[in-house]
């Protein structure tokens, strides 16, 4: 039987930054299978990796990704605000910025791991985010490890439309009824789904060979104990990289 990989969720956002490279660097080190990250694409046009499509939550600025230079993003703190978290160390963190998407794959190219880039189309369009995507993973020779991924269908067509080889999966959060009779339509690589959709729906426990299941994001012991029990699920997304890795070496 495979063993199920395990993602980094935004890195590791339950004890480090979200989508910082300190959470990365982290999340390398506890030895994930790979990690999942979130791209905006600011105002001129750099691709940036930033969950929320403003800056208020994660950084000590405010306003709106899209209306700032990357140069001007780069004047703000992205680890300050995580003060609630056990290992905040406000020396370090408070010097940690939004990194660019190029950064990271600097950092993790050394190591290949996995990379789901996570493309946050469905709030704001990003003109022609596929196409960059595509041109600065194919720059690092990193497309057999990288799987793209979004809520946002059209921007999923377009990748596809693209780049037919890139490995694509579409984000779902509600139960689809015939999910992989649509992957196939779509000509998709696989599905994201929501934890609850695959935990609650005998469907999911089939063996489905031709498609990858990954789901997200799984945090509880017990329902991450419930996946690894399964063989059809390729990969967990959690928020806590150290205790899955814990309780799948165990299992
Ligand atoms: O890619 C899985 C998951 O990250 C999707 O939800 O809101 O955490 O980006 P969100
Ligand atoms: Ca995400």
């Amino acid at each position: 039987m495979k063993q199920i990989k395990i993602f980094g969720h935004r890195g590791s956002m339950g004890t480090m930054p979200e989508n910082t490279l300190i959470g990365f660097r982290h999340a390398l080190e506890l030895g994930v299978d790979g990690i999942e990250l979130d791209v905006q694409l600011t105002k001129d046009r750099e691709l940036v990796v930033i969950h929320d499509e403003t800056i208020d939550r994660t950084t000590d600025g405010t306003g709106y990704v899209k209306d700032y230079n990357l140069h001007e993003l780069k004047q703000f703190s992205a680890g300050i605000k995580f003060s609630d978290l056990e290992l905040f160390d406000e020396q370090v963190w408070g010097n940690e910025r939004i990194p660019t998407l190029e950064e990271v794959l600097e950092l993790i190219t050394p190591y290949q791991i996995e990379l789901n880039i996570e493309l946050k189309t469905n709030v704001f369009a990003y003109d022609g985010i596929e196409e960059k995507v595509l041109t600065l993973v194919k720059k690092f020779g990193y497309e057999k490890k990288v799987v793209y991924s979004s809520f946002h269908l059209p921007s999923i067509l377009k990748l596809k439309r693209i780049e037919p080889s890139a490995k694509i999966a579409w984000l779902v959060v509600y139960n689809l009824s015939r999910p992989f009779e649509y992957v196939k339509s779509l000509g998709l690589e696989g599905l994201h789904l929501y934890k609850d959709i695959v935990l609650q729906d005998v469907k999911y426990g089939q063996s489905v060979d031709e498609y990858s299941i990954r789901v997200w994001t799984v945090n509880d012991q017990k329902e991450i104990e419930q996946l690894l029990a399964r063989n059809t699920i390729e990969t967990i997304m959690t928020d806590f990289p150290k205790d899955a890795i814990a309780l799948r070496n165990r299992s």
